[in-house]
């Protein structure tokens, strides 16, 4: 099999930024999932539908083009809740599972997101699973949002985060939940440099 590189966890603990050096470093396809389950949620949203209602949401899930995920519109508060609802929904994830496992089929890839480890690619040879405190990932968030120049309020945004996560690792289906042999990355404490040498440190006997 291609080289797979699983990377989970919860919201802004550094996956994306860490993912992207990884794929750049080993010279590997990168593809952020959460996209996947943003452009749905957009979707939605910009028919007028529920994000909760699970037929709109599999629909769009269904009719979803790669062009859908290079929009700028992504990243914002009303998507991060909607996606994480359309995200639990099981006909959505079974309409997005062969699209992530196409991605990787001929060249291998690094995949981040909550159940690349887990579901997607349960045979990858390396999983990490990388973590945060959520003040720590609040801040994170706040000053993304704020640097774009979208209004956030600090402690409104590490409520949510806290309440997506919680919504993430209870729901039934594809639980945002560590690998068993998931290797763990907390980032806390680390920079986006210290986190990568970190990162390749605990690769380096897998990869
Ligand atoms: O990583 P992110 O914040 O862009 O993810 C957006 C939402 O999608 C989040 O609520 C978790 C969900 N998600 C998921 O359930 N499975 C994935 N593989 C990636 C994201």
């Amino acid at each position: 099999m291609s080289l797979i590189i699983a990377i989970d966890g919860p919201a802004a603990a550094g996956k994306g930024t860490l993912a992207r050096r990884l794929a750049a470093h080993f010279a590997l396809p990168y593809l952020d999932t959460g996209l996947l389950y943003r452009a749905t949620a957009r979707r939605v949203l910009d028919a007028g539908g529920n994000p909760a209602d699970p037929a709109a949401a599999a629909a769009a899930a269904r009719a979803l083009s790669p062009e859908d995920t290079e929009r700028t519109d992504l990243r914002v508060p009303q998507v991060d809740e909607a996606a994480s609802q359309v995200a639990s929904i099981p006909a959505v994830r079974a309409a997005l599972l062969d699209f992530q496992r196409a991605f990787a089929a001929t060249n291998g890839a690094v995949l981040d997101g909550r159940d690349i480890g887990t579901v997607i690619f349960p045979q990858a040879q390396a999983k990490l699973f990388v973590t945060a405190s959520a003040e720590e990932r609040g801040r994170r968030r706040w000053r993304e949002l704020t640097a774009r120049g979208v209004p956030a309020d600090l402690a409104t945004i590490t409520a949510e985060i806290r309440t997506r996560d919680a919504a993430d690792a209870a729901r039934t289906a594809a639980p945002l939940r560590p690998a068993d042999d998931a290797m763990t990355l907390d980032t806390s404490h680390l920079d986006a440099d210290a986190a990568f040498a970190r990162a390749l440190e605990l690769l380096a006997g897998k990869v």
